[in-house]
């Protein structure tokens, strides 16, 4: 039983549990896709990089795509010599150029800037493209959206006819076109409409495109529609003749991570039972990030208990929420979070010297690898 597990004494908590059954299923969905449209599926490693998970991923992707030099070097660590490392950052350092283009197949121009760096680089053999920011928000809180007023995150068509006006663009040179302007959406629609804005935008300059890169940003359940995101790759192949890559990070990764909690305290408040968890909001800190209320699992709604979730850290608003269970909690109970496989662990810090989770594989016979634990020293070394 997948779900016992999680209660075995001799599991070190707070612990952070992968669970590889769940990471084929969301890939075999990937699988699916490319099968379908003969596009090229890449995993984006920003929203899990643990060595383990990215060895199971590699097999079912044609690369990954990465946003530092040091997931690039990552990615070359673990991936075949067939597979491609793509990039794209606002942030490339001018000391770090020569190792980025050495390293990645395809890199992503941010800015008009960017491009002089990469024009000036002889002998490259990396394949570049720029990514176009369309202009179009789908996002409401504006810290996640890449198309906030005054986006720092790629260059508008404005911005584009601008240069082309001054001819600071070789235009032969640029192979392909990147886009990613959503977060956590469902919606494929938005998608088909960003990428027809942009390949529509992008007629006047007469680019010789050989790929284009539709980004992250969008979940792919059962449930989702995904009929404008296989008509609209198909568009591109037809109308284009380009290669079409996708990069979702959070659709692969966030339903298989699992972070496994003890209770350490009950304090009875004023008007509620407080549950101190050996864990802390820094271990899930998009619940701060974002307000956001993790799913726990053996809560439920009618439950006849109610308590609220606190991390151990100083900070009072170390609190995960209330939530009620059929069931009353004891010190030593285990609470377990579920979905937070993204954008977590990744994150995660050692504020107040509290130690990082664990970090666990759940293998396909349904048995705990420990693949990582963590100590003081750990804590002493990190700053
Ligand atoms: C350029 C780019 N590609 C891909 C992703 C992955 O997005 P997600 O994990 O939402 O699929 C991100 C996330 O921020 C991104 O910035």
């Amino acid at each position: 039983m997948k779900n016992s597990i999680f209660y075995t004494s001799d599991l070190l908590t707070p612990a952070y549990i992968y669970d590889h059954v769940s990471i084929i299923s969301a890939l075999d969905k990937l699988v699916d896709l490319k099968e379908k449209t003969d596009c090229l599926p890449l995993y984006s490693i920003k929203s899990a990089n643990m060595v383990g998970l990215l060895e199971i991923i590699k097999p079912y992707v044609s690369g990954f795509s990465c946003s530092s030099l040091f997931e690039a070097r990552l990615a070359a660590e673990v991936l075949e010599q067939s597979q491609t490392i793509h990039i794209t950052t606002p942030g490339y350092r001018h000391d770090e150029w020569d190792n980025i283009i050495e390293l990645c197949d395809f890199v992503t121009l941010n800015s008009i800037n960017h491009w002089d760096t990469i024009a000036n680089k002889k002998d490259v053999s990396t394949s570049p493209g720029i990514r176009l920011n369309p202009e179009l928000s789908f996002v409401n809180d504006e810290r996640y959206d890449p198309c906030r007023p005054d986006s720092k995150l790629g260059i508008t068509l404005e911005q584009l006819a601008m240069a082309n006006l001054k001819q600071e663009w070789d235009w032969e040179c640029i192979e392909g076109v990147h886009l990613h302007n959503n977060c956590k959406s469902t919606h494929y629609e938005e998608l088909k409409h960003s990428v027809e804005k942009v390949m529509t935008g992008l007629l006047e300059f007469n680019l010789k495109l050989k790929w284009i890169n539709l980004g992250g940003g969008y979940l792919l359940n059962g449930e989702m529609n995904l009929t404008p995101l296989e008509t609209t790759i198909k568009w591109l192949q037809d109308k284009f003749n380009v290669d079409v890559y996708l990069e979702p990070g959070r659709a692969i990764t966030d339903e298989a991570g699992y972070l496994v909690s003890t209770v350490i305290d009950l304090i009875k408040s004023k008007n509620k039972m407080i549950a101190v968890l050996d864990t802390t909001i820094n271990h899930l800190p998009e619940v701060f990030e974002y307000q956001y209320q993790p799913k726990v699992m053996t809560a439920s709604v009618h439950g006849k208990y109610e308590y609220c979730l606190v991390g151990c850290s100083c900070l009072s608003g170390d609190l995960f929420g209330d939530y009620y269970f059929d069931k009353k909690i004891e010190i030593g109970s285990r609470v377990v979070f579920e979905n937070i496989g993204a954008y977590m662990q990744v994150k995660a810090n050692m504020f107040n010297g509290i130690n990082l989770p664990a970090t666990y594989l759940l293998c396909r016979d349904k048995k705990l690898k420990l693949i990582k634990k963590n100590d003081y020293e750990t804590f002493r070394d990190l700053v």
